[in-house]
């Protein structure tokens, strides 16, 4: 047991090491993934780092990051291999006076379609497949990081082939065959939580749920992204975000938004928070105006507090 908190705390040491800064659980689920050889699920709100997290993994065991976007109508094509359909065809109006001189005998279409077909076999060959990231990821020679970013954007039958494809990480190309991973990847999945992801697909991976960081943590990420920042300013920026999480508001300013502010006043050279220059940069941490409108009465009060 020491012996894995040890690992767990020395994961966490290294991925603090490339500039992710992660919480116990975030470190242990990782850890525990890539013991158990599992995917890692990373559930939670826009900008707290699900994304990143998979980065940093790839830059510790210094492996390729392979990235699939998930978006709503992505298909196998897209995501697994298509064959260069352009290409193809180019080769085949270059080949076609050869083509001609080699079809001339034959004696009827069933000839020629048979000796196009053997022929034909070219076409569907390596030169002619477009490999998308899971199948870079399963060619990867020293074993990719793969990151299929968003899952729930994708549609639901999209979620039933990637399940077949954690299963077993191979593919079958009609063809060419089954290809099988070189190296299992390490695969991360994200969601943001915008559709409920199937029972099947929760029970193949560990699930990790990231939210918003505490105080002490925020603060940390902080002192890493932004490091002209000092102390002061810097707990008071995280206190005032954190009073802004918790009213009603329709977009929470999330980690990132937390980083661009801290930019943004290290720009204007604030060296304490007030009013006046919360109100001016406002806009950095809520993206929509009844948010604004929400946050705009309680400034004072939630300024005075951050200053406590
Ligand atoms: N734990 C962390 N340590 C360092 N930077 C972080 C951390 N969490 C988030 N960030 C930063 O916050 C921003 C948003 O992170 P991102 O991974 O894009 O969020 P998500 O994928 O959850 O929407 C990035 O710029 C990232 O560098
Ligand atoms: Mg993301």
């Amino acid at each position: 047991m020491t012996d894995a908190v040890e690992q767990i705390q020395g994961l966490a040491d290294e991925l603090a090491g490339v500039g992710y800064i992660s919480s116990e659980d975030v470190a242990t689920v990782v850890y525990l993934g890539d013991a158990l050889g599992k995917p890692v699920l990373v559930e939670g709100p826009p900008g707290v780092g699900k994304t990143e997290l998979a980065r940093a993994l790839a830059d510790v065991v210094d492996r390729e990051l392979i990235r699939l976007q998930c978006y709503e109508g992505l298909d196998e094509g897209r995501a697994l291999y298509e064959w260069k359909y352009g290409k193809q065809l180019l080769y085949t109006q270059l080949l076609r006076d050869r083509l001609g001189s080699l079809l001339a005998d034959s004696d009827s279409l069933d000839d020629a379609v048979r000796r196009l077909d053997t022929l034909g076999g070219g076409f569907f060959s390596e030169p002619f497949l477009e490999a998308r990231p899971l199948l870079q990821a399963l060619r990867s020679e020293r074993g990719a990081v793969l990151l299929i970013d968003e899952v729930d954007k994708s549609d639901p039958e999209f979620e039933a082939f990637l399940l077949e494809f954690l299963a077993d990480y191979q593919v079958t190309i009609p063809e060419l065959g089954t290809i099988g991973a070189v190296h299992a990847p390490m695969v991360f999945l994200t969601s943001n939580g915008s559709r409920e992801l199937s029972e099947a697909l929760k029970r193949r991976c560990l699930h990790l749920h990231i939210p918003y960081p505490d105080r002490a943590l925020e603060e940390r990420i902080l002192a890493q992204r932004v490091p002209g920042m000092g102390e002061t300013l810097r707990a008071e920026v995280v206190a005032f975000v954190h009073g802004l999480r918790v009213l009603d508001l329709r977009k929470r300013p999330a980690i990132s938004e937390t980083l661009d502010w801290a930019r943004t006043l290290l720009l204007l050279q604030a060296d304490r928070l007030d009013t006046e220059l919360v109100q001016r940069t406002l806009n950095v941490l809520l993206k929509f105006q009844d948010d604004v409108e929400t946050a705009t009465p309680r400034l004072r009060e939630l300024q005075a507090g951050a200053r406590s």
